[in-house]
């Protein structure tokens, strides 16, 4: 048995994290101030974790959080491009100022490994399709800018102190438990939001923008992966699928799935926004031995389950 301490926790992708880790009979340590993750997400585990309340963006908080730690799954952030020009601040405090932190801590205190959330959004609007980790960064939000800022001292950490850090770049995550009620929520969970609320999504810009959608449970495995693959020390890695879907062709796949056309409202596209975003898998696959568990459309059905069940309880 090993001990993980799951950084954000409490949060959509965090507490999938801690779900497979205690399925697989790890010890789990939480960490979260519950700036965007709910106690909901933990309710069904919550004797057997350790919880730990506190805001990384504190030193001392992340000295308690790394003690004794084996592997630390850092997720703890404040998501959303939108949010992130609204506040710049609060975002930099949260994704840079916690991350440097926990580095710091998790280097004293011995942890075998850290495994960073990065993300795609690194690449910005760069026309190169898929995005290959060796082209260069791009970001075009201070979300990006403070992901990438995180992300390289990951790299460094690595490099100047033999720190062993794995950065993880996800493409559009999506699935159960993403929050249904925030504004800032991933497009998948707002659309669903408005589906099942009566309310018509709205789409920013025609609807033509394309993402790789990528399910939770793949970037959960390639977190397992990435804490172990001895190779992979000191790298940047994508976790996608290697497809991209439009946001119209997203919403006819919904519609498909509930049996309805969803009627979208187009808006103004949004500041920050990339245009298109695909990932190159490859390096995923060679040094993680990663592949996709679960696709778009199966995806999809999963996650309209889930809120079925969530709508209805
Ligand atoms: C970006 C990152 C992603 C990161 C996420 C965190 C890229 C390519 N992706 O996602 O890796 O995890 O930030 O928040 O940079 N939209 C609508 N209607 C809505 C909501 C969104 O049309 O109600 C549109 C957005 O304008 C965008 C697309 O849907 O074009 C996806 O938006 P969103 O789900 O918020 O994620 P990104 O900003 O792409």
């Amino acid at each position: 048995m090993s001990h993980y301490l799951v950084t954000g926790g409490a949060g959509f992708i965090g507490s999938a994290l801690v779900r497979r880790l205690l399925e697989k009979g790890e010890q789990v340590r939480v960490v979260d101030n519950f700036s965007t993750g709910l106690r909901a997400n933990l309710q069904e585990v919550i004797g057997r974790i350790e919880l730990l309340e506190g805001d990384l963006a504190e030193e001392a908080v992340a000295r308690r959080a790394v003690a004794g730690a084996d592997y630390v799954l850092h997720q703890a952030a404040i998501p959303s491009v939108p949010r992130s020009i609204e506040d710049p601040i609060a975002s930099n405090r949260a994704n840079i100022t916690a991350t440097l932190n926990l580095l710091v801590a998790a280097r004293d205190a011995g942890v075998k490994r850290l495994v960073y959330a990065s993300s795609s959004s690194a690449y910005g609007d760069s026309e190169t399709l898929p995005k290959v980790e060796t082209q260069p960064e791009n970001p075009i939000s201070p979300y990006a800018l403070t992901k990438l800022a995180g992300e390289k001292y990951a790299v460094m950490f690595h490099r100047l102190y033999g720190f062993s850090t794995v950065s993880l770049r996800y493409f559009n995550v999506f699935g159960p438990r993403q929050n249904p009620g925030s504004p800032y929520s991933g497009v998948i969970s707002r659309f669903l939001s408005a589906a099942f609320g009566g309310r018509r999504p709205t789409v920013h810009g025609d609807g033509e923008q394309s993402r790789d959608f990528t399910f939770v449970e793949n970037v959960v495995s390639a977190n397992l992966l990435a804490s172990r693959a001895e190779s992979a020390s000191g790298m940047v890695i994508n976790v996608g699928t290697g497809e991209r879907h439009t946001l119209n062709e997203l919403l006819r796949a919904l519609g498909a799935i509930l049996g309805r056309d969803l009627k979208p409202e187009y808006v103004a596209r949004r500041a920050g926004d990339v245009r298109h975003s695909q990932a190159d898998i490859g390096r995923a696959r060679q040094y993680l031995g990663y592949e996709v568990k679960v696709g778009f459309e199966e995806g999809l059905r999963r996650t309209v389950t889930w809120f079925q069940e969530a709508v209805q309880s």
